[in-house]
């Protein structure tokens, strides 16, 4: 009984210490795999995010203090996003490329404090839109692939003008990254990076981050523009064109709920992947974890680990900070 053979293969040896599991563990996590999202209005103090909870919107010294502590526990990236007042929202989104706006003002706030610092910006219309699209939406509904472009290009150019290093288009219009790069290169901006939003889901995990920005749609969704959630060869199809239209980096979006997408990008790709576990990853996280039904920080740095085992290089996640500060011991 006991000298059976398929007792002579015992996988659990190589887990019976510590020390014999740190020999082969194949995946980690350190602050540096982080890009950190945060929000800025431009009133003035912290005004919490309800299905957020520990996320805020912040005005320019509420941002500055954040970046501190996240900087302080070794994150060295941030993605900005925009709460712009319901009076600037336009048809065409013209807020989006002015260069005295909330984004292109925090930007130069960063850099000059943190020149090391890896400011990234989103390029999409939603947040400056009276229609709560991405893209500009025609008298009959439809969103317009190459008028919008035009605009994402101006956004882009004031953004990098501000300082941006990455700019990260996540509107999913056709041909955007191409349009872009072309834009920054002749706009002087050749070192400026572009993140692509390559596979990002048209998901009903973004409404918490609606609701931040009070960005919805006023009318439709987004299944015209963004992918289909039973989906996984148009991500492929996706990443081709972003490659060849010059993206320095390929993200897929969400992260935990398309970890086989995030695989079949890594295979297929010598490009750095990034996968963001969105606002819906993190409601659903922190809300079990407030009532006490898991334990926030393994169930938290469980999901991150799974997101890097799956093939992702950064993770843009709300968990940024805090992922720096457990790791960091603080
Ligand atoms: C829109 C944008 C969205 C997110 C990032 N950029 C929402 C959307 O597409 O409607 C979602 C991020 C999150 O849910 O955390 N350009």
């Amino acid at each position: 009984m006991s000298s059976l053979p398929f007792r002579r293969q015992r996988p659990r040896r190589n887990r019976k210490s510590a020390a014999l599991r740190g020999f082969h563990s194949e995946t980690w996590l350190g602050p540096q795999h982080f890009i950190y999202p945060l929000f800025v209005h431009p009133g003035s103090g912290r005004i919490p995010i309800e299905s957020m909870p520990g996320c805020s919107r912040h005005d320019m010294a509420g941002l500055l203090e954040e970046v501190e502590a996240a900087w302080a526990v070794g994150v060295r990236s941030v993605v900005l996003f925009p709460a712009i007042e319901e009076s600037k929202k336009t048809h065409r989104a013209e807020e989006s490329a002015n260069p005295a706006g909330l984004i292109p003002v925090a930007i130069a706030k960063l850099k000059e404090r943190w020149p090391e610092l890896c400011v990234v910006t989103d390029v999409a219309l939603d947040p400056y839109s009276s229609d709560g699209h991405d893209g500009l939406v025609a008298p009959d509904g439809r969103i317009l692939n190459d008028e919008t472009i035009e605009i994402l290009c101006e956004q882009a150019l004031c953004q990098a003008a501000a300082g941006a290093d990455m700019i990260a288009p996540s509107d999913m219009m056709d041909g955007r990254v191409g349009a872009i790069r072309d834009a920054l290169d002749g706009g002087g901006f050749t070192e400026v990076s572009i993140l692509s939003y390559t596979a990002k889901y048209a998901s009903a995990f973004y409404g918490p981050f609606r609701e931040a920005l009070d960005s919805a749609p006023k009318a439709g969704d987004k299944k015209t523009y963004q992918m289909d959630p039973s989906n996984a060869r148009e991500a492929l199809r996706e990443l081709a064109l972003d490659e060849a239209e010059g993206a320095d980096m390929v993200m897929v979006k969400p992260a935990g709920a398309y970890l086989d997408v995030i695989k079949s990008l890594r295979e297929a790709t010598a490009l750095p992947v990034a996968a963001y576990q969105v606002s819906g990853e993190y409601a659903m996280l922190k809300a079990a974890c407030e009532r006490g039904w898991l334990d926030e920080k393994k169930v938290v740095l469980e999901s991150l680990t799974a997101i890097r085992r799956a093939g992702a290089d950064v993770i843009l996640s709300y968990y940024a900070r805090q992922v720096g500060e457990w790791l960091s011991g603080s």
